[in-house]
């Protein structure tokens, strides 16, 4: 069975102040929650404090980033066995965010996932197209790539800790969204990709869905068959709109 799960990916907002006071709305808020799994991923800075507050609670500690270095002279960097050693359960890897404005490249993405999962951290890889490929018709072309250059190098059991998240660029804070059945077209297609290498693990694996989901339209999108989520940026930051998504299933 695969897991519902609704994770926040915070971006670069928020102080420790406000984000501790935003995971504690969230950790009050979802106390009668049982059927999806949440995850915040706040800033680095903020790990350690935001994981304080969610301990011993359902909610899971993701990062939104890893290095791609293990250890040693990469100034700035932040190691995925440092996150590791605050608890840290997930990391999203291959944000759209990340591939273009620090052109994040396949390899260093594959360097990133290996590392994560070798400290014990699950991957939130994302892939999606941009809108001229869209435009192009060419996103499932696009989407495979993505996953074949940095998914399909994993081991088989490695995979099984993989959470795919579809978000399309266009849609990605932009107000514009998927509409449910192009959600489920791409998911689908997704799993189809992913069973050919992996077979029926890929059953199993939890497809999100990111780009400006909102309280208004999450209820539709997740009641489409493959799609087991949502990967949430700007409602995410307000813990009753983050709340009402995750009560959309
Ligand atoms: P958005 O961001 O919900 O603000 O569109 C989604 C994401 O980038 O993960």
């Amino acid at each position: 069975m695969r897991t519902n799960i609704v994770a926040g990916n915070w971006k670069m907002n928020t102080t420790v102040e406000e984000g501790v006071k935003l995971v504690s709305e969230i950790v009050e808020k979802s106390k009668d929650l049982s059927n999806v799994k949440l995850i915040v991923a706040p800033p680095f800075t903020h790990i350690f404090s935001v994981g304080e507050k969610i301990r011993g609670t359902a909610t899971g500690l993701s990062a939104q980033n890893c290095a791609s270095e293990a250890k040693g002279a990469f100034t700035g960097e932040v190691s995925s066995e440092m996150l590791a050693s605050l608890n840290v359960e997930y990391v999203i890897i291959g944000h759209s965010e990340r591939r273009e404005y620090y052109k994040e490249s396949d390899e260093i993405l594959l360097k990133k996932i290996k590392l994560a999962l070798a400290s014990g951290i699950s991957p939130i890889f994302c892939a999606g197209e941009n809108l001229a490929e869209r435009e192009a018709n060419r996103h499932f072309e696009v989407v495979k790539k993505q996953i074949e250059e940095v998914v399909f190098k994993i081991n088989e059991t490695d995979f099984e800790k993989i959470i795919i998240a579809y978000e399309p660029v266009w849609a990605i804070g932009t107000g514009k969204t998927a509409t449910a059945e192009q959600a489920q077209e791409i998911h689908a297609y997704i799993r189809k990709v992913l069973s050919a290498k992996f077979g029926e693990k890929a059953e199993n694996t939890s497809i999100l869905y990111g780009g400006s989901c909102k309280p208004g339209n999450a209820k539709e999108i997740f009641s489409k068959p493959d799609v087991d989520g949502g990967l949430i940026g700007g409602a995410s930051l307000n813990a009753d709109e983050f709340i009402a998504i995750a009560k959309s299933f």
